[in-house]
């Protein structure tokens, strides 16, 4: 049986579609359950919708606080049975009751090598700064900012003429792969949580 996931967004939705992509060729042993946005305009619940996937619109803005907010999400993952939560560009923070009700099935991309460079523009900071690598990591969602353990990485070389856009797309091109390769190696393989590593065996 494929694993049942639901995918959150509030954007773009290019990682939503390669890791539907690699679910529809087999390539990992799941299904996209159900696909949530918090933002009504946001292109990943058109391209969801045009795929005919399940999808559900829930605007934080309409809901009086986030407990409010996240009862609905929560709810309409448990209607959908969803075994796993995968965060594709979700730009709101999970509270500790809400990532307690899936303990460690939830994951999230983030476009820098963590703990370097967490929040908005990644690609931005790691510019800002210097860095000579860069990357995307994934990593299981605990209640803090890109924060918790991480599942895998790749990095990227910064080249000294790149801008935002440049680094941002070398980036994504990573991770349209590693969010597929984490999900599915989550989901094939023996792995446990020894303090902040998640260890395969
Ligand atoms: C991706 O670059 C993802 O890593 C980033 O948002 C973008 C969403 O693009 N996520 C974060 O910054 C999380 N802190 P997408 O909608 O095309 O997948």
């Amino acid at each position: 049986m494929p694993a049942k996931v639901a995918i959150l967004l509030s954007g773009r939705g290019s990682n939503f579609l390669a890791l539907h992509g690699a679910m529809e060729r087999k390539e990992i042993p799941a299904e996209v359950a159900l696909v949530i946005s918090n933002v009504a305009e946001a292109p990943g619940l058109e391209k969801a919708r045009s795929l005919r996937l399940p999808t559900v619109l829930l605007p934080h803005r309409l809901d009086p606080d986030r407990e409010a907010h996240e009862d609905k999400v929560l709810a309409a993952l448990e209607h959908a049975e969803v075994e796993w939560v995968c965060l594709a560009g979700y730009m709101r923070l999970l509270s500790a009751a809400f990532v307690a009700r899936h303990p460690e099935r939830i994951l999230n991309i983030h476009p820098s090598l963590l703990p370097a460079f967490p929040g908005l523009n990644a690609q931005e900071q790691a510019l800002e700064w210097g860095a000579k690598i860069s990357g995307c990591t994934v990593h299981l969602v605990d209640e803090k900012l890109d924060h918790g353990p991480i599942v895998l990485q790749r990095a990227v070389p910064v080249h000294d003429d790149d801008n935002p856009i440049s680094l941002s797309a070398r980036i994504l091109v990573e991770e349209h792969k590693v969010y597929p390769d984490a999900l599915g190696r989550l989901l094939t393989e023996r792995w446990r949580v020894v303090g902040r590593r998640v260890v395969f065996s």
